[in-house]
């Protein structure tokens, strides 16, 4: 159930629980009920993400909020101090708070990183689960603000950060989601009828219009698959507009690596996570009816399984793809860009002025960043900035990592234009060369999330499990975005 929420001047009569923040210096404010000296007694200093929870003999119970250091309170800190808030309140349903009235900061950001962090912090993943009744959480907030004069801009705030924080869920169960529950079938019957209930277009290509419009990758990346491909295209059109982006996701919905088959180690599990870049591309795109960017966009959802069988791609097969460029596969578990390549190659020619591809493209990323960065390359220094400062206002953390062209002769095939490997070393970079081929020289940015797709274990807004990493940057960066220049 979506989390609604209010703005007042006062508490309502009934509520369960009040959160009140607690800087680390300074004071405590009164309505805690407890002295600095008392609540470090129970542990409590103020800093960021710490919680105690004071209950009352009946009545409400007050939960002290910690906000680190005064001076450092940002819209980004709020955003965890909230997390820690809702994982603190448990079972309790009503929260009340204060943490979105700040003096010094923009009322709506604070308001939106509050209800961003309550809605993100709260997630869980029960789809699979007989017996849900266990699992309740926060259905009420009342944002305290001193005085109403903002009002109006914390309510938009927060209506704009719930539904943003919404839109991370559903994408966090969609990756969530057991593979044989989530086929590149089923996923796209849920986009139109998302999609459509969000105003966009939803355009559907199965199989027979795959390969009609010679889509290569698709093709050769389903071969093993006794499920059939699907792509997706989901328009957002706002009322006038210059620019068109383009978003395209991985959407594998199982890697298994196919005849280059995975190792059985832990990380199979998690190959099911491996449609979260066309996932996150969907939320993206069912937001925007929230946040109304000036711009459009056009989502394009690549998906297919890869999988081993008797007509599953060889080693030595050459794709020949839409715009007649060849690649030898050298390796069928580097299929992410094959599949790629498609989509690229199709936002291009819709006339995209700017491009990003999302993706859990390479384990090499997730080598060299871990689990918190994302990789971010691309070809125009000025639309990666774009992405980057995105990223920064949404509190998700990509690096830049370069595209050297003296890398680019690591994917000569001796066959075809290209392979689909370039060997041992910086593969996440040649993964990106890869891409490159693919965007005609079009503004575009690469964002490898391989490393921050799923975390294991809850940590301020990020909960357990499949992240949905990206939605947010990639809602930021529609709202503000510039048409790239050169
Ligand atoms: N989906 C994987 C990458 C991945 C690995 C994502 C771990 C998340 C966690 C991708 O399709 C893959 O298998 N990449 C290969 C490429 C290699 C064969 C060039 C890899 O990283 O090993
Ligand atoms: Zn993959
Ligand atoms: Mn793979």
């Amino acid at each position: 159930m979506a989390v609604s929420f209010a703005i007042s001047r006062n508490a309502p009569k009934e509520f369960d629980a009040i959160g009140i923040g607690v800087t680390s210096d300074g004071q405590v404010p009164k309505s805690v009920g407890y002295n600095r000296t008392r609540l470090a007694q129970l542990g409590f200093e103020g800093k960021l993400g710490q919680v105690a929870v004071l209950p009352a003999l009946s009545g409400p119970a007050t939960i002290a909020v910690g906000l680190g250091e005064r001076s450092k309170v940002t819209p980004a800190s709020l955003r965890t101090s909230a997390a820690s808030l809702a994982r603190a309140a448990g079972k309790w349903k009503r929260l009340v708070t204060p943490l979105a009235d700040v003096k010094g900061l923009d009322p709506f950001e604070a308001a939106q990183a509050v209800a961003e962090g309550l809605v993100l912090a709260s997630y869980k993943f029960v789809n699979h689960r007989s017996d849900r009744s266990g699992i309740s959480a926060i259905e009420q907030v009342t944002l305290l603000a001193s005085d109403l004069e903002h009002a109006k801009a914390m309510e938009d705030g927060a209506s704009r950060g719930g539904a943003v924080g919404e839109a991370v869920n559903l994408a966090r169960d969609l990756a969530n989601t057991a593979p044989a529950h989530l086929n590149a079938h089923d996923l796209a019957e849920f986009a139109v009828r998302r999609g459509h209930a969000m105003g966009l277009t939803v355009e559907v290509f199965d199989e027979k219009a795959i390969a009609e419009l010679r889509l290569g990758g698709m093709l050769a990346v389903n071969g093993g698959s006794t499920e059939p491909p699907r792509m997706v295209k989901l328009t957002y059109t706002p009322r006038s507009w210059k620019s068109t982006v383009a978003l395209v996701g991985k959407g594998v919905m199982y890697d298994s690596g196919g005849i280059s088959l995975k190792p059985s180690d832990g990380m199979h599990q998690y190959m099911k996570m491996d449609m979260t870049g066309a996932a996150v591309v969907l939320a993206t795109m069912l937001a925007l009816r929230a946040t109304r960017p000036r711009v459009r966009v056009v989502g394009y959802l690549m998906c297919t399984d890869n999988m081993p069988s008797g007509s599953a791609m060889k080693l030595g097969d050459v794709i020949t793809y839409r715009n007649g460029r060849t690649v030898e596969v050298l390796n069928t578990d580097a299929e992410g860009r094959l599949i790629l390549a498609d989509g690229l190659s199709l936002a291009v020619e819709e006339g995209a002025d700017a491009l990003v591809d999302i993706a859990t493209l390479t384990g090499a990323c997730m080598v060299a960043l871990g689990n918190k960065f994302a990789g971010l390359m691309g070809n125009h220094q000025g639309w990666i900035d774009q992405v980057r400062s995105a990223g920064d206002r949404a509190d998700e953390r990509l690096w830049q990592l370069p595209l050297p062209v003296e890398y680019r002769k690591l994917l000569d095939s001796d066959v075809a234009d290209l392979k689909n490997i370039g060997g041992p070393n910086a593969g996440a970079l040649t993964a990106g060369l890869f891409l490159q081929e693919f965007v005609g020289g079009k503004p575009w940015a690469h964002l490898d999330i391989a490393g921050p797709m799923k975390a294991d274990g809850d940590e301020g807004w990020v909960a357990k499990g499949a992240t949905a990493f990206g939605v947010r940057t990639l809602v930021e960066l529609l709202d503000r975005f510039s048409p790239p220049k050169g």
